[in-house]
C-alpha cells in the first residue's frame, strides 16, 4: 500500500475520532465501558449517560445497562412485554422511552425501582389495552400514553384511581372500544366517558339481566316439567280408572255365560 494513502486512511480515522469526541458522542461497545452492544452511549454534562437502543429490532430489554444510565431509549423495537424488575438498578434513570414497539403487557413490578427517579416515561404507539396497577406501583412520571387501542371498562375505571402517574397523563388514554359497548365512548378519552358512564354498574346491570333470564329459563322448565308430570299421570290414572270401571262389567259377562252353559247342559 502506498505511504499517501494509509496517512490519509489514518487521518480520516482521526477527524472522525475528534468529530466524535467534539459531539461528545462515543461509539462504545460492552467490552469498552459497559455499553449494551445493540446500543449507543453517550455522556455529557447536561443529560449525563445517554443509552441509545432505537430501532435495533430487539426483543427484549438489553441486560447490562450501565448503572448510571440517565436516558434510555428503546423506542421502535419488537419489545412485546415488560418483564418485573426490567429496569432494576439504573437508580438515575429520568427518562425512559419505549415507544413504538408492540407492547400488549407490562407485568406487575415491571417498572420497579424507578419510581423515585423516573421523570419522564413514554408508552405511546404501542399495543396496550388497560392499566395495571402493579406494573406501576409508585411511579409518579409524566407518562405518554397516547396511541394504544385502549379497551374502557370496569378493570380499567378501578385502575384509575389506584395510579399515582402524573395526572395528564390519563388524559391520552382514548378509548378504542368498550365493555360493556357504548357508541359514545369510541374515540373519546376515558376520563370523560367515565363521568357519565360507570362501566361496573353497567356490567352489573348486564349481570344481573342475564341472572334474570337464566332464572326465568329455569323456572319455565320447572313449570312444565310439572305440568308434563300431571298431565301424564292424569292420564294413566284415567287409563286405570276405565280398565277398572271395565272389570266387573267383563267378570259380570262371563258368569252369565258359565251360566248359559249351565242352563243348556241341563
Ligand atoms: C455503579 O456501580 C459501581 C460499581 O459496582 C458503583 O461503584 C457505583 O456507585 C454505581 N453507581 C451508581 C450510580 O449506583
Ligand atoms: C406522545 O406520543 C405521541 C406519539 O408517539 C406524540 O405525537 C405526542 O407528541 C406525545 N405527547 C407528549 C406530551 O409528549
Ligand atoms: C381500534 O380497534 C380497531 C378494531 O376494533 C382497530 O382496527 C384499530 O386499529 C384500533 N385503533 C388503535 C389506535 O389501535
Amino acid at each position: 500500500m502506498p505511504m499517501g494513502c494509509q496517512a490519509v486512511a489514518s487521518c480520516l480515522s482521526l477527524t472522525f475520532t475528534l468529530l466524535l469526541d467534539v459531539l461528545g458522542v462515543c461509539l462504545c461497545h460492552q467490552a469498552e465501558n459497559g455499553c449494551p452492544e445493540s446500543c449507543l452511549c453517550s455522556e455529557s454534562v447536561d443529560s449525563g449517560l445517554v443509552v441509545r437502543c432505537s430501532d435495533m429490532h430487539l426483543i427484549a430489554v438489553p441486560r447490562d445497562l450501565p448503572n448510571t444510565t440517565q436516558h434510555l431509549y428503546l423506542d421502535n423495537n419488537l419489545l412485546l412485554t415488560i418483564p418485573s424488575y426490567a429496569f432494576i438498578g439504573l437508580p438515575l434513570l429520568f427518562k425512559l422511552d419505549l415507544s413504538h414497539n408492540r407492547l400488549a403487557y407490562l407485568e406487575p413490578g415491571a417498572f420497579q425501582d424507578l419510581a423515585d427517579s423516573l421523570s419522564s416515561l413514554d408508552l405511546s404507539s404501542n399495543q396496550l389495552e388497560t392499566l395495571d396497577p402493579k406494573a406501576f406501583g409508585d411511579l409518579r412520571a409524566q407518562t405518554n400514553l397516547s396511541h394504544n387501542p385502549w379497551l374502557c371498562d370496569c378493570r380499567l375505571q378501578l385502575a384509575m384511581p389506584q395510579l399515582l402517574l402524573d395526572p395528564s397523563s390519563l388524559t391520552e388514554v382514548v378509548c378504542n372500544t368498550s365493555e360493556p359497548e357504548a357508541l359514545e365512548a369510541q374515540g373519546m378519552p376515558f376520563i370523560l366517558v367515565a363521568t357519565d358512564l360507570d362501566f361496573c354498574t353497567a356490567i352489573q346491570r348486564t349481570t344481573d339481566v342475564a341472572m334474570l333470564i337464566t332464572m326465568f329459563g329455569w323456572f319455565t322448565m320447572v313449570i312444565s316439567y310439572l305440568v308434563y308430570y300431571v298431565r301424564h299421570n292424569q292420564e294413566d290414572a284415567i287409563r286405570h280408572l276405565e280398565y277398572l270401571k271395565s272389570l266387573p262389567n267383563r267378570q259380570a259377562r262371563s258368569e252369565s255365560l258359565t251360566l248359559n252353559q249351565a242352563v243348556t247342559q241341563l
